[in-house]
């Protein structure tokens, strides 16, 4: 780390990371002293039994917030599996796609093009209801651009679209639904925007989430499924089965304990701020200070359609390479790190996860405002 990067009063820098993302102090100074000795019980999280009392009581209390925050009614199983997200791109066919079987995809960004490739694998007669590649994924369809052919089993979306900077979304920043045929349930990939906003569960048959960004750290994935789609539709490997993995709590084998355990604090930490509403207002207002400069300063150039702008990652670009590039550098040393746009997308990219402070946004709007002055 050199010298030269201005940290904030906490002693650290501003981390516009799309994921792993930043994560809210509490909860890592809380983190700190449970690995040492977690409820005085002098073992650190790391090292207790995933079968022991403490273990018991650090699922439980995760699961319980989970359900609270969501409002999670109990024919939803709520698993903390592994494999991140991608391996829902398979675990999710593998239960509920039977051989040959038609699925619609809704194809929204990179991690949606992979969802779309992936179930390639269980069957041939899928189909993608809507792409979004020939407009370079600037925006979620309209209903009336989602055209589904054969009833499908399932719908999937993926509601948040990091690398891109979209999200299903309405003017007021909750989230839009796709329309999905009468009685099909919706997947959706919730990743980026887990927890972010107001989220109706029911409206779903299954969310999951890598923990990663919103919800926690690497090393579990959240699953949230409503109980008649554990079943599996084919004979599957144990640790496939949604149905085991529910029924034994996520403790099949050794789960991910410290994963759990972090978004187990993630969770206390957002029913601290006042649960999903309040999360979601100040999300809109951190968001707001970045697209009022993009708004309001033609050198910059935004990549969503300003009806899908995403709440979570917002896209832009200098007038060109070079001046990203310095773009970066600078904030960097200005103590806003991460800000590199994905390899895929160039520019830039500042991911405001719920953990983000407010300051970190307004600091990162007043800079794009001074750059854009100094090289206009
Ligand atoms: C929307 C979305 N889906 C899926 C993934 C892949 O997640 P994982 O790395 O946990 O497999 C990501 C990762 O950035 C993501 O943003």
């Amino acid at each position: 780390m050199t010298s030269a990067v201005k940290h904030t009063p906490s002693g650290r820098v501003f981390n516009f990371s799309a994921g792993p993302g930043c994560l809210p102090e509490e909860v890592i100074r809380q983190a700190q002293a449970d690995l040492w000795d977690i409820d005085g019980t002098g073992v650190g999280i790391l090292e207790h039994s995933h079968r022991g009392k403490t273990f018991d009581k650090v699922l439980a209390e995760a699961e319980e917030n989970c359900r609270k925050i969501g409002n999670i009614p109990a024919n939803y199983k709520v698993m903390f599996l592994t494999g991140g997200a991608t391996s829902q791109n398979f675990m999710v066919p593998a239960n509920i796609l039977p051989d040959d079987g038609v699925a619609a995809f809704l194809t929204t960004g990179h991690w949606s093009e992979r969802t779309w490739e992936e179930v390639k694998v269980y069957s041939s007669k899928c189909y993608e209801a809507w792409d979004g590649r020939p407009t370079k994924h600037t925006c979620c369809p309209a209903d009336s651009e989602i055209s589904y052919k054969d009833k499908p089993v399932y719908v999937h979306m993926c509601s948040n679209n990091t690398l891109y900077g979209t999200q299903w979304r309405h003017a007021d920043g909750t989230i839009r639904l796709p329309k999905v045929p009468d009685g099909v349930p919706l997947v959706c990939d919730m990743s980026s925007d887990m927890y972010s906003r107001p989220t109706d569960v029911t409206k779903f048959g299954l969310i999951y989430a890598g923990a990663q960004k919103n919800v926690g750290v690497a090393g579990t994935t959240l699953v949230i499924a409503r109980e008649d789609l554990l079943k599996p539709v084919r004979k599957l490997p144990t640790m496939l089965r949604y149905d085991v993995q529910a029924k034994d709590q996520s403790r099949h084998n050794t789960p991910p304990v410290f994963a759990i355990y972090l978004s187990g604090l993630v969770f206390k930490w957002i029913l601290k701020q006042g649960g999903l509403s309040a999360v979601h207002a100040a999300n809109m207002a951190k968001a707001k200070f970045i697209y009022d400069v993009l708004d309001s300063t033609p050198f910059y150039k935004g990549h969503a359609r300003p009806d899908s702008r995403s709440l979570m990652n917002i896209t832009f670009r200098c007038p060109t390479e070079a001046l990203d590039d310095a773009f970066v550098k600078e904030a960097q040393k200005n103590g806003m790190d991460q800000l590199k746009g994905h390899r895929n997308t160039g520019g830039m990219r500042a991911s405001t996860y719920n953990a983000m402070p407010a300051e970190g946004c307004k600091a990162l709007a007043d800079f794009m405002q001074d750059f854009a002055k100094r090289n206009g």
